[in-house]
């Protein structure tokens, strides 16, 4: 069999992998303006169902490029979005009419009559009535053409939460607790996100002729992987994509990680062995086998898929013991390099020493919550080690905490002696407090209150920096505009941001750098700094400091690297551990999945225990970041 046939057996849905998000919303694009035309040809509509969410923005964008440069027209076009928070006026800032309005509608010529868009607001016994004539109109239309579909946490196509049959038409759903996280930060707080919506059901979505699901980013890895090679199961509404003839999936190589083909290639046909492939075969047969490395045989090799390895690179006695060695090497307690020793085998140079060391923190706690215990390590030998908040991260405050501020600020200046001299500190109190009021709970955040809580956030980094022995002075904040002027989802970045980021690494010519992001939604915070970066240290790649700087990456938001993506490995004693916790409490504003950020520092040394490695009590990881 070939290997796209092997691959396939795997893949119930046709998977196309794209090198990148923007490569996949051009051909996408590209292949919408061809259908529009050609109905426009022959005096004909085209029905497009439209998705919301950060996935089918940068599609959209190329839309919209379309029509400014290439004058697509959009007047044969109808639209039925797949959903609606119901509770949401149209005008309210996350509502999904308002996204719609904001990403596209506004944008195009696409006539006003010819948009749907459940509705939000429509009284609770008018919902059934409501939701049918949606299915109607739908059908009223000629059925949908082009259906482009995102997925989210929870498998869910649209908001077809688990649970939703195959046959399921557009109606009320209850929304899944993980959604709700999810769109958590959008809201300013779980609390804020509504309960409801309506979306089409898994059978409308069906009876589209043409469906694409789109999704970029690692964390989409593992749903798309069972949406494509699962079993059809009403927990995962994407699995259903597979019982359709013309459905596919357009994926990001993020995405795709824990496809078949991607994270077991060896299973679907033959492998160029690289080290890194190598690493991960090793591994792969270490875990399955429950052995540590240096106790797998040629028989787990031969019996697993491998043999294929193992004659270019065998007998399982030297390849183990090679692939310790390499897993051996990328322990180190000097993440900076060890001064004055052999640094052949280590992950880090031994010079210069010390180093500068520039941490990029795309918001003020993502650093300190992934690499806490090796910021402090770096300074306990002598580094120069600046923390970088790349956004304010104001977003991501509570109004509650603004209260909180506010509140304390007005009871200050009750209690203090010489309360004349608070007058002005009193009046901001005051302000803030009426502005929290005025937007109400769902309201966008004024300039004012969104600094106020940037500086909330800049304290807690403060604070918990300091715990990791970085003093004041060590760090920055810089602010970028894309953030300060967008909200999640809809951030859009200009050269502005790269020449901020630029001018502060020619400020301080880093010799080594750690950065997050490569992995991420692009249009998330991190996927965008990550990306402002690459551009940035490629304006300066012909400067002497940028091109001998070593360059760090850590997980942050995204799935923890597995142990063949590691390149350097930092272990944490339980006292060093004890003390990143103790850092990560000075952040009022951290998400489960923040706070659970030493559990899974455990489990780096748990993977590293069960290959044979030294057992550890916690490990930061790291992998090295291939020159831009
Ligand atoms: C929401 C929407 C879905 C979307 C999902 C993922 O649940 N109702 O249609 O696919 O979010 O969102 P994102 O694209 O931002 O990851």
């Amino acid at each position: 069999m070939s290997r796209r046939t092997l691959a396939e057996s795997y893949e119930k849905i046709p998977t196309h992998i794209f090198p990148n998000s923007g490569a996949a919303a051009k051909a996408l694009a590209a292949e919408v303006k061809a259908l529009i035309e050609e109905r426009a040809k022959e005096g004909k509509n085209v029905v497009l169902g439209m998705a919301t969410g950060s996935t089918p923005v940068p599609f959209y964008r190329e839309l919209i490029r379309l029509h400014k440069e290439e004058g697509l027209s959009f007047k044969n076009v109808i639209t039925f979005n797949l959903d609606e928070y119901y509770g949401l006026t149209g005008d309210h800032p996350e509502s999904y009419a308002c996204f719609m309005r904001e990403q596209i509608f506004d944008h195009i010529d696409i006539p006003k009559a010819n948009i749907n868009i459940p509705s939000g607001t429509v009284p609770g016994d008018q919902v059934f009535a409501h939701c049918r004539e949606y299915e109607e109109k739908i059908d009223a239309a000629g059925g949908i053409d082009f259906q482009i579909l995102g997925i989210g946490r929870t498998g869910h196509i649209g908001f077809n939460e688990p649970g939703s049959s195959r046959d399921s038409l557009t109606r009320r759903i209850t929304l899944d607790r993980v959604t709700r996280q999810d769109a958590a930060a959008d809201f300013r707080g779980e609390e804020n996100v509504p309960h409801f919506a309506i979306t089409m059901g898994v059978g409308t979505i069906l009876r589209g002729k043409k469906l694409v699901l789109m999704a970029w980013g690692e964390n989409k890895a593992e749903m798309v992987a069972k949406a494509v090679e699962g079993p059809v199961t009403e927990a995962i509404s994407a699995s259903f994509l597979q019982d359709h003839p013309d459905a596919r999936f357009c994926i990001d190589e993020g995405a795709s990680r824990e496809l078949t083909r991607v994270k077991l290639p060896w299973l679907v046909g033959p492998v160029s062995w690289t080290p890194r492939e190598t690493r991960r075969a090793v591994c792969w047969q270490a875990f399955k086998t429950n052995r540590p490395v240096l106790k797998l045989t040629d028989e787990h090799y031969n019996e697993h898929g491998l043999s294929d390895l193992l004659s270019e690179q065998g007998p399982a006695y030297q390849l183990n013991i090679r692939i310790f060695n390499q897993l051996q090497h990328t322990i180190t307690g000097w993440p900076g390099g060890k001064p004055n020793e052999d640094d052949t085998y280590r992950p880090e140079r031994a010079t210069p020493y010390p180093k500068r060391v520039l941490v990029f923190s795309p918001e003020p706690q993502d650093a300190i919550v992934a690499m806490g215990s090796t910021i402090e390590r770096l300074v306990e030998q002598g580094h120069d080690v600046r923390i970088v908040a790349l956004t304010s991260g104001s977003l991501r405050i509570s109004d509650s905490e603004a209260d909180k501020f506010a509140g304390t600020l007005q009871e200050l200046a009750g209690v203090v002696e010489d309360s004349p001299a608070w007058q002005s500190q009193v009046a901001y109190a005051r302000e803030v407090l009426k502005q929290l009021e005025d937007k109400g709970e769902f309201g966008e955040d004024t300039p004012m209150l969104r600094q106020l809580k940037g500086l909330i956030l800049r304290g807690e980094l403060r604070d918990a920096a300091h715990a990791c022995n970085v003093g004041t002075d060590h760090v920055t904040f810089l602010g970028l505009p894309f953030y300060e002027q967008g909200r999640y989802r809809r951030f859009k970045s200009t050269e502005a941001d790269i020449e901020a980021l630029t001018s502060l690494l020619r400020e301080h010519k880093p010799h080594q750098i750690y950065a997050t992001g490569d992995a991420a939604d692009p249009s998330s915070v991190s996927g965008i700094c990550f990306k402002l970066l690459e551009s940035s240290l490629k304006a300066c790649h012909k400067e002497e400091w940028a091109g001998s700087a070593s360059l760090w990456l850590y997980r942050g938001k995204e799935k923890p690297l597995a142990a063949h993506e590691i390149d350097m490995a930092v272990p944490l004693s339980p006292m060093q551990l004890e003390r990143k916790a103790r850092a990560l409490s000075r952040y009022g504003s951290l998400s489960s999945l923040e706070l659970s950020s030493p559990e899974s520092n455990r489990q780096n040394a748990s993977h590293y225990d069960a290959l044979g490695l030294a057992e550890y009590e916690a490990i930061e990881t790291f992998q090295r970041w291939s020159r831009v």
